[in-house]
């Protein structure tokens, strides 16, 4: 089949290497020529394990192709994947103006049968909105070109994004249209593996589909978090309360763990849009109100330990930070809890040394050269001369370190670690004062 993907980001990057994988003949769009070209030199603009290996073989195979023609990507494919970039407005709603040029785009140039799949995370109603804006284009010229508009969620998680494209749980589609339900149910066929897993609703149903899967993580976590501040207190340890609960069928093993908050471009935005659209409509979402405000709280708790040890000022102090991506196996900062960290620590006159993997050159863009924060080239480097050690992002390779050379170089031996990584009792044996979060044996 012939496919566009409109955005070639996290999503559509994906989605347009996975569709190209599956035979399927994928041109992917951006009005980012600095992108295009990182893929047109056999590149890919992200970190996203897997994607690279996918991206140049489909290349190689002559099915996936990049461009910034517009006009090129509306006359390529007779699916339209809408995958641009729905960020918080000022009052916290979807900033719906890339979505909605995009489909003005599609509607400006096209001259036949289109079937418009919004991917992107857009509110209610947003479908009617891009079924407007095309009209409106058509309306302008002297054409009568057909097309169907399809809501289909993605559901991807960043670091796992190939595995969970090519191996989905399900796959809503949205649609009242016969034509458009076939041709989905065509382009999907090779990923329903050995049973349906194609969810065929109405338009309005998929688009709340995808803001109520998030929201639900979302409120599972900042849960296990409020229970982790509370088990810290009571001398409980959350760590055997996730194994106690999720062994219920009912309740899932999946999204239990407690830490120091959620971050990412998703689940952040996504509740406060939810929110917005509900209170929109006169209603006040109570749970995911408190969801948020949790989490907020949350990404302060590292902070609060540190203070607790250190005082409220912090001038003259150093301290080694461990991951700076808002999960491991992505060098994606955005609402990232290492940024309230390091701002917090910078604000009370602390410096840092940081270390990440891979989203060491995503934090230089961030906090530019800013003097308070310098950059180790390995996790032990960063200890060098610091009062204590925060570990802000679970990588791998932060699990298995040497402890007793952590305590030879820290200056004083404090380990206070935003993502329970380590046994407190083992960790405590190699003379290391140890701290998790909601581990309050
Ligand atoms: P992103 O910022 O990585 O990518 C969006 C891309 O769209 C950018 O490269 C931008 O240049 C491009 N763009 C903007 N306007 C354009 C236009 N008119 N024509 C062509 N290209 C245009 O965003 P993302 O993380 O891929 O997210 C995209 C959407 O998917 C969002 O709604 C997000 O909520 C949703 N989503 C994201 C994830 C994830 O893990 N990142 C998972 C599921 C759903
Ligand atoms: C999330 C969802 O998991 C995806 O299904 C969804 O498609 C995506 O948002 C989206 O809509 O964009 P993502 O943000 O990539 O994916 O990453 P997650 O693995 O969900 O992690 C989000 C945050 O929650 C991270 O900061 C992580 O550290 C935190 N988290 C996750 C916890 O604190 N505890 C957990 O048990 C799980």
């Amino acid at each position: 089949m012939k496919v566009s993907v409109v955005g070639t980001g996290y999503v559509g990057l994906v989605t347009g290497a996975c569709l190209a994988e599956m035979g399927n003949d994928v041109l992917c769009l951006d009005v980012d020529p600095n992108k295009i070209r990182i893929l047109e030199e056999g590149g890919i603009p992200i970190h996203e394990p897997g994607l690279d290996l996918v991206v140049a073989r489909n290349v190689k195979a002559g099915r996936l192709h990049f461009t910034t023609d517009i006009e090129r990507a509306v006359a390529h494919g007779t699916i339209q994947f809408i995958a641009v970039g729905t960020p918080p407005d000022e009052d916290g709603s979807a900033d719906l103006q890339y979505v909605l040029a995009a489909a003005r785009n599609i509607g400006r140039l096209m001259t036949d049968y289109k079937v418009i799949v919004d991917k992107s995370t857009v509110p209610v109603g947003t479908a009617d909105k891009v079924r407007a804006a095309v009209a409106d284009e058509i309306a302008k010229r002297d054409t009568d070109a057909k097309f169907a508009v399809v809501s289909n969620p993605e559901f991807l998680k960043e670091g796992a994004a190939v595995d969970d494209f090519m191996r989905p749980d399900r796959i809503v589609v949205g649609a009242d249209d016969e034509q458009a339900i076939l041709l989905m149910r065509a382009l999907y066929a090779p990923f329903q593996r050995n049973h349906e897993r194609l969810v065929v609703m109405d338009v309005r149903s998929a688009e709340l589909t995808k803001y109520a899967a998030n929201a639900m993580l979302a409120t599972r976590i900042s849960f296990m978090n409020e229970l982790a501040l509370l088990a810290e207190k009571m001398g409980a340890d959350i760590e055997q309360v996730r194994l106690g609960i999720g062994s219920d069928p009912r309740i899932g093993t999946h999204f239990l763990y407690a830490g120091c908050g959620y971050g990412g471009s998703c689940f952040p935005k996504d509740v406060k849009a939810l929110i917005k659209t509900a209170s929109d409509e006169g209603q006040d979402l109570k749970v995911l109100k408190a969801v948020e405000a949790a989490n907020d709280h949350q990404k302060h708790v590292l902070i609060e330990k540190v203070t607790r040890r250190f005082g409220e000022n912090l001038a003259g102090k150093h301290f080694a930070v461990w991951g700076l991506a808002f999960k491991p196996n992505t060098d994606d900062m955005r609402e990232a809890t290492s940024r309230v960290v390091l701002a917090e620590l910078f604000q009370r006159g602390a410096t840092v040394t940081a270390y990440d993997p891979v989203a060491m050159a995503e934090a230089q863009r961030i906090f530019g050269d800013e003097p308070r924060l310098t950059y180790a080239e390995n996790p032990m480097g960063a200890l060098d001369g610091a009062d204590a050690l925060l570990i802000v992002t679970e990588w791998k390779e932060f699990r298995s370190p040497d402890f007793d050379r952590i305590k030879a170089t820290l200056k004083s031996p404090v380990v206070l670690d935003g993502r329970n990584l380590y046994e407190p009792g083992l960790v405590q044996q190699f003379g290391l004062d140890y701290e998790g979060i909601g581990r309050g044996l």
